[in-house]
């Protein structure tokens, strides 16, 4: 009975999220009977090849010799519209049952016109950017012929040291599900059926971001109901959007490889969450489930993967030299590959590949078009973090006549477009000594003098000939941070302090009483303390992709203002990772005044200091907290108020307030709200963002601004792991970042 109601209830939940209308739906029906009359048809080789994904071996007789065989399902790096066509020809012509390929790449922030990375967008805090990005990734993909792209990637990330940050959205379950579902809206458009839709793929699930220490493809430890709280909603919010497919993740979580975790594929995602599309393993996860010592051979793996529910075998081999047998001796049922083939099946169907199988060649290109160029920008100018800017250095004002352009960022048009750019090309970059001379050379004299070459460049020499430069000028322009390579998979790091010379640069470059505007382009948060302290004014760039430069350059000089917040905790040191904001309070929160280590007398008695949940050789704040970002304006917040104080689990309180812009330029604020749930069956985090927004203002102008919450999303899975709203008092702030703002209170009744 429990069972039957569980199915029923999935399937009321499934119906809630996939279905839209009765047109959908009679498409839907279509959908499923051509789904089963294929299936029907199909040798059980047949289905097991279309199970299999191969990575382009580039010959295509050979892999055609394969696919004639219906051996393969899908092929991943195929970047040509002639040989996708070729390929396509093959399956669709040439194959018993003609079936399409499904044609994937890798499109993280763009194909060709390249965004900022997932981090960058998402410190703009605005889905639009994130979905134009996709949007435009999509169309230039897809007139290749590319249409699944292994997208959005929504770890949540909370340790710097991990390479893989970069293509993560940060550090909060509320902020990364917002941008990922718009990410998968960008790439999917209105339809899927339309040809320049991709499927998108919610990758890693899950946990991935937990890697222990930051090393890449490392163990997590996430018991189920953090799992649940806070890595699994941005997934849960993907499949609401209609994410087509899911990809595993490489980390095995308390014991169990994600690509063998039947918990999180079946009864999570299909039971609860209603999901029908793709399930495909991360690339070699099958096999690579024997290093994890989880099974012993390759059939093995096969066996614990497709039970598990991993429909899609990315490149191991495993299901094609395995499933048969398995099947045969019983180790995998027939329904669970006939699921599996319906899975692929399905999403091949919704993307019209059987009536529309070839992409148009010889089209003109849709790369690197104005409009793409534009949205790149904005995303560019959005993403930018202003984190400190003294005496108004910025932006830079009419006495600057001169201005020194150093550091191995300034020109770096590789670097700049960040991690995963497979199909990038730096030809196309603008970089920001390029943008500075065409924009504004005749505005100012820019001598370019970098210092050094690359980021991790050490040479003494290059750093004498740059202070040189910069004492003939009147202020410093220091583009600094990491290259591209330093970031991304497989590139973590034990210490985020920055790379080479760099500091002793910035430091170098400070001593000269310039006014010193530092750029940090990177593909983390780096600790950068000391640079901070130097630095007249700092923004942080991440890696802005190709219109980067147009993009910082406009913000230096006031042509746009800066509008983008902290999507991470900025830490003092790396040795504070993991730091972020919506951490529990512990029995002994830190105290403000607690003893710097160098204050500690000699001998002193154990308990002198204090015993708070702090270090002593570190403060215990961060350098930055989440959601901090300045403007070339001020913003004032005043007159929060709640539509009431008292509000029963159904409704939905409305918090108003009002928002002035103080200063003098026209500029955009990012909002945020936070809430607290102070006492519950379970500890609680401090503060937890619900709800964010822009607001653009004139100087002076003050607007009554408010966000409703409906109580509802006050929910968690508490002691009894029930997803409930918990009766009780609750904290509420609202400001420009995690680390401050007005502040309120409300109590929840049954
Ligand atoms: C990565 C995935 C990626 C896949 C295919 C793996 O190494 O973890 O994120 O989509 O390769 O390139």
């Amino acid at each position: 009975m429990k069972q039957l109601i569980k199915t029923f209830s999935a399937c009321l939940l499934s119906v809630a999220l996939f279905s839209c209308n009765q047109a959908d739906k009679g498409i839907d029906n279509r959908t499923e009977n051509s789904i089963e009359s294929l299936l029907s048809q199909m040798t059980l080789e047949e289905k097991i090849g279309q199970m299999n994904q191969i990575s382009s071996f580039g010959n295509l007789e050979e892999m055609g010799k394969q696919i004639k065989k219906g051996e393969i399902g899908s092929i991943l790096n195929e970047v040509e519209a002639s040989r996708v066509n070729a390929l396509q020809r093959v399956a669709v012509e040439e194959s018993r049952l003609g079936i399409p390929l499904l044609i994937a790449r890798d499109v993280i922030h763009g194909f060709k016109t390249i965004f900022p990375i997932p981090l960058g967008q998402a410190a703009t805090f605005n889905p639009q950017i994130a979905e134009d990005g996709a949007r435009v990734a999509a169309i230039e993909a897809s007139s290749v012929g590319i249409r699944w792209t292994f997208a959005p990637m929504i770890d949540i990330s909370r340790d710097p040291r991990w390479g893989r940050i970069a293509e993560s959205c940060g550090e909060d379950t509320y902020l990364t599900s917002v941008m990922g579902a718009a990410m998968v809206k960008g790439f999917q458009g209105d339809s899927l059926n339309h040809p320049a839709s991709l499927a998108a793929c919610a990758k890693h699930f899950v946990a991935y971001g937990a890697s222990e220490g930051g090393r890449d493809y490392n163990s997590t430890n996430i018991p189920e109901r953090q799992l649940r709280n806070v890595y699994l909603p941005p997934f849960e919010a993907a499949a609401r959007q209609g994410a087509a497919t899911f990809m595993t993740s490489f980390n095995d979580n308390d014991g169990v490889p994600s690509t063998g975790n039947k918990f999180i594929l079946k009864d999570v995602l299909r039971d609860e969450w209603g999901f029908d599309g793709i399930v495909v393993s991360d690339w070699a996860s099958v096999g690579e489930m024997i290093s994890h010592g989880f099974a012993k051979d390759a059939a093995e793996a096969a066996m614990k993967a497709t039970n598990a529910g991993v429909d899609m075998d990315m490149v191991s081999n495993a299901y094609l030299t395995s499933l048969k047998q398995l099947i045969e001796n019983g180790k995998v049922s027939q329904s669970t590959i006939d699921n599996a083939v319906r899975h692929i099946l399905r999403i091949k169907f919704r993307l019209g590949l059987f009536d529309n199988p070839y992409v148009k060649e010889n089209q003109p290109s849709v790369f690197y078009t104005p409009d793409h160029l534009a949205k790149a920008k904005e995303a560019a100018l959005q993403s930018v973090i202003l984190l400190k800017n003294d005496n108004k250095t910025l932006p830079l004002k009419e006495n600057i006549k001169t201005i020194a352009v150093v550091g191995p960022m300034a020109d770096a048009p590789h670097d700049q477009l960040g991690t995963w750019i497979f199909d990038g090309e730096k030809a196309h970059t603008q970089t920001p000594l390029m943008a500075l001379r065409e924009h504004y050379g005749n505005r100012v004299r820019i001598i370019y003098e970098p210092g050094l070459t690359y980021s991790r460049d050490k040479s003494p020499a290059g750093i004498a000939r740059a202070v040189n430069a910069a004492r003939g000028a009147d202020a410093i322009l220091a583009f600094i941070g990491e290259e591209a390579i330093l970031s991304g998979e497989a590139h973590s790091l034990a210490e985020i302090n920055l790379q080479g010379a760099q500091a002793e640069l910035i430091s170098a470059l400070s001593k000269t009483g310039k006014p010193l505007v530092t750029t940090i382009m990177a593909g983390r948060q780096l600790a950068i303390q000391e640079t901070v302290k130097q630095s007249s004014a700092l923004l942080y760039a991440f890696h802005p992709g190709t219109m980067g430069g147009p993009a910082i350059a406009d913000l230096l000089f006031g042509e746009a203002v800066p509008s983008g917040k902290t999507p991470v905790t900025f830490p003092k040191i790396t040795g504070q990772i993991p730091l972020f904001y919506s951490h529990n309070n512990t029995g002994r929160p830190p105290h403000a005044t607690q003893t710097p280590l160098d204050s500690i007398p000699l001998e002193a008695g154990q308990t002198s200091a204090g015993a708070f949940s702090s270090y002593m050789d570190v403060d215990h704040r961060p350098l930055f907290p989440f959601g901090y970002g300045l403007s070339y304006t001020t913003f004032e917040y005043s007159n929060l108020q709640l539509s009431s104080t008292d509000v029963k689990k159904e409704d939905v309180i409305t918090i108003t307030f009002n928002l002035k812009n103080t200063g003098e330029y026209e500029a955009t604020e990012v909002a945020q709200l936070y809430v607290q749930d102070i006492y519950a069956s379970v500890t609680r985090p401090v503060k937890e963002l619900k709800r964010f927004q822009r607001f653009t203002l004139k100087p002076g102008e003050s607007k009554n601004v408010s966000f409703n919450l409906p109580v509802q999303e006050l929910a968690f899975w508490n002691i009894d792991m029930k997803k409930v709203v918990e009766p009780g008092d609750f904290n509420l702030w609202v400001g420009t970042d995690s680390g401050q703002g007005l502040s309120s209170g409300f109590k929840v009744t049954d």
